[in-house]
This record gives C-alpha cells, sequence and structure tokens, in this order.
C-alpha cells in the first residue's frame, strides 16, 4: 500500500501537491483535490503545455465553481472528471492516478499502476 497523503492534509475544496516514490517506476508528481471525503488525484501536468497545475508550492487556483484553474494559461477542469472545460486545451482531460482513502490516509490503488507512464 502506497501511502500519498493524509486526507486531513487537504482542505475541503482544495487540492495539495503530492510527490510519490516508488519501487522500479517513475516518481509520481500529484495535484490531490478533495470534495468532503473523496478525492481525485491527477498528475499535475497540464494537457496544454506540460506545466504543473498550481503557482507555488501546494497553491493551486479554483473558480468559483470549484474547477481547478492552470495557473500558466488559465485552462479549467473539473476537479472530479479531469476533463478540461474551459481555456486553450478545452476537451482534453488530466491524467488521472487511481486513489482511494483508507483510515484517514489517501493510497494509491492497484489501479493506479497501469493509469501511468
Ligand atoms: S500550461 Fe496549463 S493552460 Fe497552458
Amino acid at each position: 500500500m502506497q501511502i500519498v497523503c493524509k486526507l486531513e492534509s487537504i482542505e475541503d475544496g482544495g487540492a495539495i501537491e503530492a510527490r510519490v516514490d516508488r519501487d522500479n517506476q517513475p516518481s509520481l508528481n500529484l495535484a490531490v483535490c478533495r470534495h468532503g471525503d473523496q478525492v481525485f488525484a491527477w498528475h499535475n501536468i497540464c494537457p496544454h503545455q506540460g506545466r504543473a497545475l498550481n503557482f507555488a508550492p501546494n497553491r493551486f487556483l479554483f473558480t468559483p465553481e470549484g474547477q481547478l484553474m492552470c495557473a500558466a494559461h488559465g485552462a479549467v477542469f473539473e476537479a472530479d472528471t479531469g476533463l478540461c472545460v474551459g481555456g486553450p486545451c478545452r476537451g482534453a482531460s488530466l491524467r488521472g492516478v487511481a486513489v482511494a482513502v483508507q483510515n484517514g490516509e489517501v493510497i494509491l490503488t492497484a489501479d493506479s499502476e497501469t493509469n501511468d507512464e
């Protein structure tokens, strides 16, 4: 079981960065979004030009509707589906990493092994 972070470390409606080192695989640099007890993890790479979504360590932008906004050029993503719904890469998607919440911790699930490169 690979722990990503503690659920309580993510403000409800917010996001944090999480770096996850793994055996024999590249490290993951994730944007982990929380909606209540639900958590969604995305590779912290914008599909527009490949930049990180945040503008400073653990500082992400959100629209008033709770959508995640790339700090570089303003692409807007649904925090729960990763779909870009506005900005320069509309229709593209963030790449997801499968996570679950278990005993107050966000963990990578077995599916996450096949959902990244
Ligand atoms: S790199 Fe994210 S909108 Fe351009």
